[in-house]
């Protein structure tokens, strides 16, 4: 109904004493993103004129990780509660007309779709207040109501009687109404109560003293709008959050062998008939293609992967693309700037950094692989690896292709091996291998006919 600009107000001074942490509460994560960040993003979707971020004396700390946002900062000097800290706000509001949402930073799943809601729910002029019914209301601020059910007032936990903890209808602590109404209740709140702070729930009763209008908007799904108040809370949203989002996964055709053991730290792309083991840890920016297979435990943070790929258990891999049809495996690792083709095997303990592995290529067993760019169809033999770094500088490993590189051998970068070579298991290879040929640096084998197995002397 109201069809104003908008700005926000977020919240985040509270010291979160109960956290007990170094860090601002507000900047503590859930899935990997910290909790006034989420708030921020779904207040931006709201495409708010301004979005104002009340903290307290960590403010330096908080802004440092927000950069990326618009946000005017405001700093509450001593925290006198929440009406105190939007009271610092008020001298910043130039247009009286412009509607003001007030959020929580520590209330980190807030959906702008009901956000959108409560907007379109209030009406010129009056208060749109959000509330949730809740089976144990305890520690929230309860809606209190006449007979005719009629709003009178919030009353919080600390200062509520009996009858008025009984009630199940509580105080969201987000509410939306114009600057103006908002520039003339909050410096009407004082500071009466159990904890001698200027409560912002006071501007009901306020509002109600003026006859202004309320409305209430009520929402169903509890978790979004649960505030954090220590760790326990913390994990607790962290949990329900992630089974929301296997779950999704689930219905769009992905399968989680169990969604109580999976974690999407970011956003992934996870195509039909992905199988996802147990214990498996999404982070960042991760795609995944049909008919591929993670297996269990593994970890994978900005990755892109093919069709039909099998990752094996306990792999981590990092900044990397893997190509269709590629089997990577058990415990491999696999770091920044690595691009497998497809069809490459990548076997158990290997590690691959900044390389480029041709197609059909396979390195299958107990290697490492820098700074190399390997041609297609090279097998890269057991334990054989790649020296990149002369203690100083790291340097280059040029594979052609159809390349075998025998077991155990070392390459000395800088250093080529040219298309078709035989690298001798065993080889210290130090100048370029040409095409075609065995190259190999091994001392001559030879067999001691006179040699005698050494006898314990005896003892005097
Ligand atoms: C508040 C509400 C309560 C509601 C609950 C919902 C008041 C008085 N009570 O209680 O009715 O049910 O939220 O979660 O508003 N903050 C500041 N400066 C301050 C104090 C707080 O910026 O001086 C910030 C905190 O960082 C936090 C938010 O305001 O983000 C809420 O403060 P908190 O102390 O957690 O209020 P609650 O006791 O949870
Ligand atoms: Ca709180």
């Amino acid at each position: 109904m109201m069809k104003n600009p908008i700005s926000i107000i977020i919240l985040a001074a509270g010291q979160g004493t109960r956290m007990r942490s170094a860090l601002p509460k507000v900047m503590h994560s859930l899935a990997g993103v910290p909790m006034l960040i989420r708030v921020i993003q779904s207040a931006m979707a709201l495409k708010p004129e301004h979005i104002y971020v009340v903290c307290g004396h960590e403010r330096d700390q908080i802004r440092a990780q927000c950069q990326a946002y618009p946000i005017t900062w405001i700093e509450q000097k001593e925290q006198l509660g929440t009406g105190d800290a939007v009271r610092q706000v008020l001298p910043l509001l130039k247009n009286p007309a412009e509607r003001i949402l007030i959020l929580y930073g520590d209330v980190p799943l807030i959906q702008t779709k009901t956000l959108e809601n409560l907007l379109e729910n209030t009406e010129p002029n009056a208060l749109g207040l959000l509330t949730v019914v809740l089976n144990n209301p305890t520690g929230m601020g309860r809606i209190v109501r006449e007979s005719q059910g009629k709003i009178l007032k919030i009353v919080e936990e600390k200062d509520a009687t009996p009858e008025q903890k009984a009630i199940i209808e509580t105080n969201t602590g987000i509410y939306v109404m114009s600057a103006e109404n908002l520039q003339r209740w909050v410096p009407k709140i004082k500071a009466n109560n159990a904890q001698k702070e200027f409560y912002l729930t006071d501007i009901i009763s306020i509002a109600v003293a003026e006859n202004a209008v309320i409305n209430v908007c009520e929402v169903v799904d509890k978790q979004e709008v649960q505030g954090v108040n220590d760790r326990q809370q913390l994990i607790m949203l962290e949990r329900f959050y992630q089974i929301q989002q296997a779950n999704q996964l689930l219905l769009s055709g992905v399968t989680i062998i169990d969604p109580t053991r999976f974690d999407l730290r970011g956003k992934a792309k996870i195509s039909q008939d992905v199988l996802i083991d147990i214990n498996v840890i999404l982070e960042g920016d991760v795609e995944i293609a049909s008919g591929t297979i993670i297996g269990s435990n593994c970890y994978l943070k900005n990755v892109h992967i093919g069709k039909n790929v099998e990752i094996k258990p306990n792999c981590v891999i990092e900044n990397a693309t893997i190509g269709n049809d590629c089997k990577v495996g058990p415990f491999a690792r696999i770091r920044p700037d690595t691009v497998l083709s497809d069809g490459v095997t990548v076997g158990n303990f290997v590690e691959i950094k900044k390389s480029q592995i041709g197609k059909g290529s396979k390195i299958p067993h107990l290697s490492y692989v820098g700074d190399t760019t390997m041609g297609e169809n090279v097998n890269f033999g057991a334990g054989a690896i790649t020296c990149n770094y002369d203690g100083v500088n790291k340097h280059q490993t040029v594979i052609g292709n159809h390349v075998f590189i025998g077991s155990d051998s070392q390459l000395i970068a800088p250093i080529i091996i040219e298309d078709d070579a035989f690298i001798g298991a065993g080889s210290t290879i130090s100048k370029n291998a040409p095409a075609n040929k065995l190259t190999l640096s091994r001392s001559k084998q030879q067999t001691l006919d006179q040699w005698q197995r050494p006898v314990k002397k005896e003892e005097k």
